[in-house]
């Protein structure tokens, strides 16, 4: 059995499929008994595939047809630090305004600032009455910054929040999920006390948590080849060398930028003459595996158990 090292990574993305990854590696690894080939992430997205093929030391290709999924994706993998500009704190104006601009900030506020991590439609992550409470914690955890601290401890007649006030700017370290955490530890605490709707709510400062997945990515070690593309699934050339693992949008559910057509996508892998693995729920191929992933209601309060599948398209060979 090939051994294959899990950890979670990917961005923050509907469908994301950082809980599987390395399950689903796992299984192609061993299906084509072989670590020796390069691995084609056709269907991209949050990038949780590719991730888990970098971290494994595979060699691995990037593509999504998303433009703006895409240039975030790429940066993050090939950048050693991020602008002081993804630190910031934006304001729902201000992200309303800038996700419809071009570059690759407005491409991280799409995925950082909205509130669930569709990308078909931005909506702002906080509600209007939370948003300066958020905005306090964030200067606080962030940047350290004083003047927050003293609001948020005259605010909840406390001094626990002080302990942010480490008179410099850390914010780019490591430390910054530890301080995040703290944050959420110190108003769980209060909340326990106060019983304030406001402090339940600051808990979490979620934008944190994603730009903390961003920096997980921007960290990992990228020892083999990692190309990257921003096209239809269709016209990327494929090597005789490579798996495709291919992840589309599920049939029948909506919520993508782009309609997707399955029949095409099913030809199109019955024409492939490289092993193809394919993440589905219903796929008229192979099934080789298979995880239980949620179980949701109906209106007429029929259970139905989305069980998550990889299926195959019986090729193992891989030209070398
Ligand atoms: C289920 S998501 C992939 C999620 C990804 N595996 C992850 O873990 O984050 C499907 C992705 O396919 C992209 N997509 C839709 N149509 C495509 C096409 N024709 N070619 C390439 N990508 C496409 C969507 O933009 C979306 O990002």
């Amino acid at each position: 059995m090939l051994k294959i090292k899990s950890s979670k990574l990917g961005m923050p993305y509907q469908g994301s499929k950082r809980a599987l990854s390395g399950q689903i590696l796992s299984k192609i690894v061993n299906k084509v008994g072989t670590r020796d080939f390069v691995l084609y992430d056709l269907f991209g997205g949050g990038g949780a595939m590719t991730a888990a093929v970098v971290e494994n030391g595979i060699p691995v290709h990037y593509n999504e047809l998303d433009p703006k999924t895409y240039e975030l994706f790429e940066y993050v993998m090939t950048h050693e630090e991020f602008p002081d500009e993804f630190y910031k704190w934006y304001s729902h104006e201000e992200a309303d305004e800038l996700v419809k601009q071009d570059g690759v900030l407005s491409s991280f506020i799409r995925i950082v600032w909205s509130f669930g991590n569709g990308v078909s439609k931005f909506s702002y992550l906080y509600g209007t009455d939370i948003e300066p409470f958020k905005k306090l914690g964030h200067y606080a955890v962030v940047f350290g910054d004083k003047q927050s601290i003293d609001k948020l401890n005259r605010q909840f007649s406390t001094d626990a929040f002080s302990v942010f006030d480490t008179g410099e700017n850390t914010y780019k370290g490591r430390d910054l999920k530890v301080r995040r955490l703290s944050f959420g530890q110190i108003t769980k605490k209060l909340n326990l006390e106060l019983n304030e709707t406001v402090l339940q709510h600051l808990q979490g400062l979620e934008q944190l948590n994603r730009l903390e997945h961003l920096q997980r990515l921007e960290q990992l070690n990228r020892r083999k080849q990692l190309t990257f593309s921003n096209g239809d699934y269709r016209t990327i050339e494929i090597p005789d060398n490579a798996v495709i693992y291919v992840d589309p949008p599920y049939r029948g559910t909506a919520g993508y930028a782009q309609e997707f057509d399955t029949k095409a996508f099913d030809k199109w892998v019955s024409e492939q003459t490289v092993p193809v693995f394919i993440s589905e729920y219903n796929a008229p191929f192979e099934v080789i595996w298979g995880k239980v992933k949620a179980e949701t209601f109906s209106h007429t309060a029929k259970r139905t158990k989305n069980v998550e599948k990889l299926f195959w398209n019986g090729i193992s060979k891989i030209d070398n």
